[in-house]
């Protein structure tokens, strides 16, 4: 199983976002519909989907799990704008599941190195090449922040568990860039083996 953390601590947790105006009203929800695209839909080629799971962590209140939709999988940007709204108005479908949670109680769920490592993506980490060996020996967790990186209060929670930080470049990308990476580089190893 391979899983993405995404942080949105601005985006409102009632899910009273316009369709036609994700990242304004809905204060940069667009960043998780492109997620679950690179996630479910394009980013993969030969790694199994049902072994994907990406979640999403509204306001430091709301957790959203979303698994591989299968034949449901929504074809555009406000298809997965709208599977979030319902979600987050008490009607999700059966692949996504929704419970109350913090950024901190993820960290506690999946942070339990050696058997399970939450990666924080960061420019500034050790390059995704330098760790690659300990990918396999672990549960791997990814966490992404938002279009304005990691909040203070993010900061101190990685600080305070002494998360890893990996990079995939120097360059700023897109989190479903480095979701769809993060992908390809666990197929490539694969491959290699
Ligand atoms: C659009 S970027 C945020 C850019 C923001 N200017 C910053 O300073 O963090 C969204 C997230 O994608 C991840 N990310 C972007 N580029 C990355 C890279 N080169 N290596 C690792 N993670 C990256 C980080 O988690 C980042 O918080």
């Amino acid at each position: 199983m391979l899983r993405f953390i995404q942080l949105l601590p601005q985006v409102s947790p009632k899910g009273d976002f316009i369709l036609k105006d994700l990242p304004g009203s809905g204060k940069r929800i667009d960043i998780l519909c492109r997620d679950l695209a690179a996630c479910f839909s394009w980013g993969p080629i030969t790694w199994l989907k049902a072994s994907l799971e990406l979640i999403a962590i509204i306001a430091d209140t709301t957790i959203l799990t979303f698994r591989h939709p299968g034949d449901e999988i929504p074809q555009n940007e406000v298809g997965w704008a709208l599977v979030i709204r319902n979600s987050l108005r008490e009607q999700p479908p059966e692949w996504v599941s929704v419970s109350n949670g913090s950024v901190e109680e993820i960290i506690k769920m999946y942070s339990n190195p050696p058997e399970s490592t939450l990666w924080v993506l960061d420019e500034k980490g050790s390059h995704v090449s330098e760790i690659e060996t300990k990918l396999h020996i672990t549960q791997n967790s990814f966490m992404l922040g938002n279009h304005k990186g990691f909040n203070s209060q993010t900061e101190e929670l990685i600080a305070k568990y002494k998360l890893p930080r990996v990079s995939l470049g120097k360059k700023s990308y897109l989190s479903s860039h480095c979701v769809a990476s993060i992908i390809s580089e666990f197929e490539r190893s694969e491959n290699v083996e």
